[in-house]
């Protein structure tokens, strides 16, 4: 049985970027497995394009064990990572346990967010034997604190701190890290830096992989699209051009 992490050391043998997408739920996660992604992110960011609420703060353990056991069913051969919510890795008890029911849940690596406020946390799980993906950047658990959403790494100290926090994650053993919203400078800095494979979401495109939120990608959340995605479809468009459609079928317009 292959280790499912292949999906990533591929990249650093020099064969292919990863291309990692979020999904949700059963037939997402399928049409993605099988279109080819290398990577399934259950993201938390589930609470803003499925859930409705404002931010990932409100996402609760337990919708996201719901949403990875239905990915999972769809997903047989992309690794599924699945993200561990806010304030669920407080302690490193807490991780662990977090970590663990989302492994019974499906996934097969978990993500957590931050550097090394979080080192005791990450150690743990690591030490536990479970795959750990880091995620450093603008993190999305913190927008509340940080009063919105910002762009990381525009002075040379905190280029200098996000390096910092890349290198230790590494040496901790995460098997990947997620660059979020990062200067393409900086973002290249670290991937050149490090021998794990990085996956940047508006970081430019020097990162190992990219990886998108698979909504922004498809076009199905049409009240909010990041400006460094291209959205390939319009499903928002054709959910509603079917519905009218069905409406004039059944009013017989
Ligand atoms: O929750 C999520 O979708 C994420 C990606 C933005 C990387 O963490």
């Amino acid at each position: 049985m292959p280790d499912p992490r292949d999906n990533l050391r591929k990249v650093r043998d020099g064969i292919k970027p990863v291309v990692a997408l979020t999904a949700y739920d059963y037939p997402t996660g399928r049409l993605i497995d099988e279109a080819g992604a290398d990577v399934i992110l259950v993201g938390d960011s589930l609470g803003m394009v499925v859930l409705g609420y404002e931010d990932t703060t409100h996402v609760t353990l337990e919708e996201m064990l719901h949403h990875t056991r239905a990915t999972r069913r769809g997903v047989k051969r992309a690794l599924l990572v699945g993200d561990m919510p806010y304030r669920t890795y407080e302690s490193p008890q807490q991780a662990l346990a977090t970590a663990l029911a989302l492994r019974d849940a499906g996934a097969d690596v978990v993500k957590l967010e931050g550097g090394r406020e979080k080192e005791v946390e990450l150690r743990t799980l690591v030490d536990a034997g479970v795959p750990t993906m880091g995620h450093l950047g603008m993190l999305p658990q913190h927008v509340q604190e940080e009063g919105g959403y910002r762009k990381k790494g525009r002075t040379d100290s905190e280029a200098d701190r996000l390096l910092e926090d890349a290198q230790l994650l590494e040496t901790i053993g995460v098997c990947a890290i997620v660059l979020e919203s990062l200067f393409k400078r900086v973002a290249r800095k670290i991937t050149n830096t490090l021998t794990i494979p990085t996956i940047g979401i508006g970081a430019g495109k020097d990162c190992d992989g990219q990886i998108r939120v698979i909504h922004d990608l498809i076009g199905s959340f049409p009240w909010f699209c990041p400006p460094f995605v291209t959205p390939k479809a319009d499903v928002a468009g054709a959910i509603t051009e079917s519905v009218r459609s069905y409406i004039k079928d059944v009013q017989g317009g």
